[in-house]
């Protein structure tokens, strides 16, 4: 929690190079909005990241395809200008990057100028090298993403775990390290067996964090309406529920339609 008068320091790529030197964890939570942002923000989030999964908690669709680049940037500059302190990534939404990678670069530009927001996350390896290379020789710092890609949800045909065959485990391995060859600052592993995530983070000097993926990383990520348990239908194994927030929220709600509708709300301290 940052204290009140003491200056605030804001993590960038060299810090979370730095913690996964140091062996300290890196935390990572996403946020859509400015007022969850804010209050992620003031509990010291490493990073905040705005996912593409604002289509899904967000907007109400099925998968992330739907959301679009304009939308993106809409939610990550409200998230912006909320923090004071963590690393703002924003997802390049489906159809922003994979055309070449003069789309890549336009789009994570526009991300970059619009939002304020600090770098881009893609997802994919060798197929978005060419990309991730032209969009770091900008300026512009680039996050990876593998394993369960949600963007490739109709090739997979399925949510389940990646990477549980051989082949498509050194597959992984193998993008992983184009990744952090091609200048990644650091790389996500969604819902691939604990051991294999493992086996990358150590044999990656950048950080790799995980969801779904076990203990064994630099740091780890969830998305923020999942583990404050606003989302009551969804809940895989790798989502620790901090909060019961659905249940909370509706009593809270249901308490004002009883006060309203038995005319005790406003009372005389509440009205001018
Ligand atoms: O969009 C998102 O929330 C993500 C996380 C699941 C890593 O990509």
């Amino acid at each position: 929690m940052s204290t009140p008068g003491k200056p605030i320091k804001r993590v960038t790529t060299h810090t979370l190079q730095e913690m996964k030197e140091r062996g300290e964890k890196i935390a990572m939570l996403t946020a859509y909005d400015f007022s969850l942002a804010r209050i992620v923000d003031d509990a010291e989030m490493d990073i905040i990241l705005v996912g593409d999964s604002a289509s899904n908690v967000m907007a109400g669709h099925e998968t992330t395809l739907p959301i679009t680049l304009d939308q993106m940037i809409y939610h990550a500059g409200s998230v912006v200008r909320a923090i004071k302190r963590s690393l703002v990534v924003v997802d390049l939404p489906f159809g922003s990057y994979q055309g070449n990678s003069k789309e890549a670069l336009n789009s994570s530009i526009r991300i970059m100028k619009e939002s304020g927001a600090h770098a881009i996350k893609l997802e994919g390896g060798e197929e978005v090298v060419d990309s991730v290379k032209r969009i770091i020789s900008a300026g512009v710092p680039v996050m990876g993403h593998l394993g369960l890609t949600p963007q490739s949800i109709y090739k997979f045909g399925t949510y389940a775990v990646r990477a549980t065959e051989k082949k498509e485990a050194e597959i992984l391995l193998k993008d992983a390290k184009i990744l952090e060859e091609a200048g990644c600052f650091a790389l996500i592993l969604e819902k691939i067996p604990a051991s294999l995530a493992k086996q990358v983070a150590e044999s990656l000097t950048i950080p790799v964090i995980g969801i779904g993926a076990g203990s064994d990383l630099d740091g780890q990520v969830l998305v923020l309406h999942d583990m404050l348990g606003i989302n009551k239908d969804f809940s895989p194994r790798f989502i620790r529920r901090y909060l019961n927030l659905y249940e909370s929220i509706k009593g809270a709600v249901e308490h004002y339609i009883s006060d309203v509708k038995a005319g005790s709300f406003p009372d005389e301290n509440e009205q001018y």
